[in-house]
């Protein structure tokens, strides 16, 4: 079953075409990463993925949601879709608990001591189980990623969405976190993630999509995409990225 399609998507800012007919599909419990240059359109996907952006056209459906409709209906789909980012956002003034149990409680009214259950789990998933009395600030930058995106699993998403998630991480720290997503696509989470971590979309992703001026310019099997790219542009990439 497709928990993602997207279907022939364009997308313009004012007179610029930025999305010029992208279609993917992502199938329930699999992996998909958006590789490519910088400004390809990854990240403007990614949002209007999840209804953060309008499409000029095209259609997209996200864990049997229609994106684009009104805003009752965005909200649904916001329940369902988990979205991550380069940067964490947490509340600095909160505790890493509290930081997480706010969106259970708020937005599908959890009552407290359940949305507490709900963040000791997903605390422990990301392996920072004593960390629910500490600040944001007390915290590693990888830490906090980790977090964030164990705030995000307290929604209990069908899907989750990934920009560039380490890309503001010290090395040492980016592995703690793609361990992380390692660890939820095994548990059969499905994923549409954008980064430049090759070696992981290599292993993690089922399917690997190289998006170039807008388009996708290739796309299939992790393995087969990074081993034989077919075009001159993704064998560049490819190559400019183990340097
Ligand atoms: N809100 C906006 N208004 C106008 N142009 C935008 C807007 N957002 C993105 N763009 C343009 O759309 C193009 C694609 O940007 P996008 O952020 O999707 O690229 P990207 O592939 O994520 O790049 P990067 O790897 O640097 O994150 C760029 O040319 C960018 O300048
Ligand atoms: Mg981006």
């Amino acid at each position: 079953m497709s928990e993602v399609v997207i279907d022939r998507v364009h997308k313009s800012f004012g007179a610029v075409e930025v999305l010029k007919g992208v279609s993917i599909t992502v199938e329930r419990g699999e992996v998909t990463a958006l590789i490519g240059r910088s400004g390809s359109g990854k990240s403007t996907l990614l949002r209007c993925v999840n209804g953060l952006e309008k499409i000029s056209s095209g259609t997209i459906e996200i864990a049997g949601h229609k994106v684009g409709e009104d805003k009752a209906s965005l909200r649904k789909l916001r329940r369902d879709v988990g979205i991550v980012f380069q940067s964490y956002n947490l509340f600095p003034h909160l505790s890493v608990g509290q930081n997480i149990m706010l969106a259970p409680r708020i937005v599908k009214g959890v009552a407290k001591p359940d949305t507490r259950a709900i963040a000791e789990e997903v605390l422990a998933l990301v392996g920072l189980s004593e960390k629910f009395d500490a600040y944001p600030d007390e915290l590693s930058g990888g830490q906090q990623q980790r977090v964030a995106i164990a705030r995000s699993l307290a929604m209990r998403p069908k899907v989750m969405l990934f920009d560039e998630v380490t890309s503001a991480l010290d090395p040492e720290l980016t592995g703690e976190v793609l361990a992380v997503m390692e660890k939820l696509a095994r548990d059969g989470m499905t994923m549409l993630l954008v980064t430049h971590e090759m070696g992981f979309a290599r292993r993690v992703a089922n399917t690997t999509v190289f998006m170039h001026q807008g388009r996708i310019h290739e796309a299939g099997p992790s393995r087969t995409l990074f081993e034989n790219p077919q075009t001159p542009e993704l064998a560049q990439f490819v190559r400019s990225d183990i340097k």
